[in-house]
């Protein structure tokens, strides 16, 4: 099994917090599609080792893509490998692309069954502040949009511990959504990250950095608000209604095999990494002269075992603490003196002979994770 990325690596315009690989300017579209198609062509038979299960295009912004051109990436994987076994086709969206004529051809035309849609707040200033290319008004019709067409697997994206953000500001942000039966939330905690407008002015002192203790008391709020709600907190930033787990991501958490495929993305066969340049002039350039645009990176003993516990340890699933055999002495000494601190500070319990970040655990998830990292 394995599943398929596709990076699109455009955007209309740049939201002030994100740092994720995309460009402003659309001009050369056309010819990274084609592009993207020719590295399709060019990786078929590491394609072709697998079963492919789940498909996601993420971003960037994959809806600045017409009905055509997704369906003419859809069909290229198709000429490459079998799709009868994939269950979930993933399409990240921001509410500004939406219309409804485009989501009923998307859902009757190509093979996108899951629609990902960036809604990060309703709260208009906060939009304004993230630069954001639609308002709350607008987020709430886009999701309407998206159900009236008929989509039943809805996952949309919230972003917390603002600067300048309220309790009450963000559980507003959870009630509206959950009006809509969206059957999977993601709730980012926002990260200030380099070379970003809003770190800039945050930097210069013209905006507030956020609050960490704001930040903590509404995850907690989110944990408790939408598990009243029947959401099932599955893993930290993901929750869903019983049994609607995303299933590229929860494969990803699992340590399933992905293939990713456009500038920027990352490939990952169990042994190796893959990372595609970040940048589109070069991508372009490279795929057209016939070089490497890529770099490999051959997994330690470390790394695999980091890994392990990182995307584990993030899931309601936890770890199987069997599992530490298989590295070496000194790795095992790290992970059973890390197992017994945590589980004596209470961030960590055994449930059904794994072990899990408690509730607690969560909240300090980033420390207790990296508290057991071999490095
Ligand atoms: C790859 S982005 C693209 C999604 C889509 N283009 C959009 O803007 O809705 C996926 C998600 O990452 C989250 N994200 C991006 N930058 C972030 C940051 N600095 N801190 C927290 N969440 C972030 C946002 O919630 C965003 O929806
Ligand atoms: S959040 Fe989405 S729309 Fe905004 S810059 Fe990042 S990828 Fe583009």
């Amino acid at each position: 099994m394995a599943g398929i990325y596709i990076h699109i690596p455009f955007c209309k315009q740049k939201c002030s917090y994100c740092n994720f690989h995309f460009s402003t300017n659309l001009s050369r579209k056309s010819e990274m599609l084609q592009a993207i198609n020719r590295e399709i062509e060019l990786r078929a038979s590491e394609i072709q080792k697998y079963t492919i299960e789940t498909i996601y295009f993420g971003g960037g912004t994959p809806s600045v893509l017409t009905v055509d051109e997704m369906h003419s990436l859809i069909s290229t994987l198709g000429g490459t490998v079998s799709l009868d076994q994939v269950v979930e086709v993933t399409m990240e969206c921001n509410p500004d692309d939406l219309n409804p004529d485009y989501l009923q051809a998307l859902l009757n035309e190509t093979m996108v069954d899951r629609i990902s849609i960036g809604i990060q707040s309703f709260h208009d200033p906060h939009l304004k502040m993230m630069n954001r290319a639609h308002n709350g008004a607008e987020a709430g019709q886009s999701l309407e949009q998206i159900f009236n067409a008929g989509f039943e697997k809805v996952t949309a994206d919230l972003i917390f511990g603002l600067p300048d953000n309220d309790l009450s500001i963000w559980q507003s942000n959870l009630a509206r959504l959950v009006e809509f039966p969206v059957s999977h939330i993601s709730c980012y905690g926002l990260t200030i990250e380099p070379n970003t407008a809003l770190k800039h002015v945050i930097d210069k002192g013209l905006i507030d950095m956020p609050d960490e203790s704001a930040a903590r008391d509404q995850f907690y709020m989110t944990q408790e608000f939408l598990a009243s709600k029947g959401y099932e907190q599955y893993e930290i930033s993901n929750f869903c209604l019983p049994g609607q787990y995303a299933v590229h991501n929860t494969n990803y958490w699992k340590q399933v095999p992905y293939i990713g495929i456009g500038p920027s993305a990352h490939s990952y066969n169990g042994r190796e990494r893959r990372f595609n340049v970040a940048n589109n002039s070069q991508y372009l350039s490279a795929i057209n002269r016939g070089i490497d645009f890529w770099e490999t990176e051959l997994l330690s003993e470390s790394d695999r075992y980091n890994e392990w516990i990182l995307t584990g340890l993030r899931t309601k699933w936890g770890i199987d603490g069997s599992d530490a055999q298989q590295y070496s002495l000194n790795i095992r000494e790290e992970f059973d003196d890390a197992v017994k601190k945590s589980i004596h500070a209470g961030w960590i319990e055994e449930s059904d002979g794994a072990l899990c970040l408690t509730k607690s655990g969560k909240v300090l998830a980033d420390y207790v994770i990296s508290s057991f990292f071999y490095v």
